[in-house]
């Protein structure tokens, strides 16, 4: 086990809760456009179906889950954060919904810190719990990471930018894939790789599959922004030169591998609607972390219990009026890609028209 001194306990400790403070400061601005925006649906008005025939439950090889979106890993480690990840636990067990947590590295050095994870278990006994750690760390620790929450699956975040961005981050990069390969290779749980709001490319997920990755969350950009989060706290040292950088949820999955790992969106799920647009562009579940931790911070695992129930009842009205019972039917929806998304598009060689009619009409 290796030991962390005092000042970098401390350092942590604020970093974490650093980031929920200016990840919430992020859900209090003003609506940005984003390519969610650029995407639409081709209205047919005689097409829709009765919602009470749609099925919202996703699967996602061995696992079915029972909504098609989960509340993705944000944090852990601190007074502060514990007491989120307890009412987003609670709210996961009332609502059903699959739960990854912030990465526990820091829960593998300090029994303290460990108590902000485990209470996802205590509280959510018999739900969908994933364990979260950086590329960086090796094929042991993530099995005690595992073991610590009795995982379903351990998600594995690769943050360059991010990395890049914070003063304190790590600046090589070049043994993250063999790390990747050797915790894929040994992890008792199915192996999850996300990105932190910058996007997987084709090259990415093609290499995740040549190391056997079955599972990648896109997470893609244009919501919470962690080159923001990082250049604010860096001030002056800061990377605001790459302001932009990345693709989105909806790039990444229009331009993803036929042969590649099944794959997960998130990055900027405002609303049922842009999960349901991910959905259509391939995404076999939706990951949301600003939206849901700004519930929380509102009102409590009370909240966002309000907030998940209406998300549910509103995605089966959308599946309704689309024409679609189930999740797989919205890949056959005939989608228009327009403004940013759409130049993204027609710069990769991806066919539009061919999108658009998708239907056969
Ligand atoms: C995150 N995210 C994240 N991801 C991860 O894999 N490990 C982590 O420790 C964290 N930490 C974290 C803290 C906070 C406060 C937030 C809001 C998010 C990233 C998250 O899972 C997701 O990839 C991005 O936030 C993009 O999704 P949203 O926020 O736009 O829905």
């Amino acid at each position: 086990m290796t030991s962390e001194s005092p000042q970098a306990r401390s350092a942590r400790a604020t970093r974490k809760d650093d980031h929920v403070r200016l990840a919430s400061e992020q859900q209090s601005e003003a609506p940005r456009r984003t390519d969610f925006d650029d995407l639409e649906f081709i209205h047919h008005a005689l097409g829709g179906t009765n919602p009470e025939r749609v099925d919202l439950s996703v699967r996602l090889g061995e696992w079915t889950w029972p909504t098609p979106f989960y509340v993705n890993g944000m944090t852990g480690g601190t007074d502060t954060t514990a007491a989120i990840n307890r009412n987003l636990a609670i709210a996961a067990a009332e609502t059903g919904l699959p739960m990854a947590c912030g990465s526990m590295s820091v829960a593998l050095d300090d029994s303290d810190a460990a108590k902000g994870f485990t209470i996802i278990r205590e509280e959510n006994p018999n739900g969908f719990v994933m364990a979260n750690l950086g590329a960086g760390r090796s094929a042991e620790d993530a099995r005690r990471a595992v073991d610590l929450l009795q995982a379903d699956a351990l998600q594995i975040h690769i943050n360059p930018v991010q990395e890049t961005a914070m003063s304190e981050g790590t600046r090589d990069f070049s043994e993250w894939a063999h790390g990747l390969e050797q915790i894929v290779a040994s992890c008792p749980v199915p192996v999850i790789v996300k990105e932190v709001g910058f996007g997987l490319s084709r090259r990415t997920l093609e290499l995740m599959a040549s190391i056997d990755v079955r599972f990648a969350d896109v997470s893609g950009a244009g919501g919470t922004d962690f080159l923001r989060i990082e250049n604010d706290r860096a001030g002056a040292e800061g990377f605001s030169m790459l302001t932009g950088f990345g693709q989105s949820a909806l790039a990444c999955l229009l331009d993803s591998p036929v042969q590649g790992p099944v794959l997960l969106a998130s990055g900027g799920v405002r609303n049922p609607y842009d999960v349901v647009k991910a959905l259509a562009c391939g995404a076999r579940a939706v990951g949301v972390a600003g939206a849901f931790l700004q519930a929380v911070l509102d009102g409590g695992a009370d909240r966002l219990v309000d907030v998940v129930n209406t998300w549910q009842s509103q995605t089966r009205a959308l599946f309704a009026l689309l024409g679609t019972e189930t999740a797989e039917d919205l890949t056959r929806t005939d989608l228009l890609t327009r403004g940013r998304l759409g130049e993204f598009c027609r710069l990769r060689g991806i066919n539009v028209e061919e999108l658009s009619r998708r239907s056969g009409s």
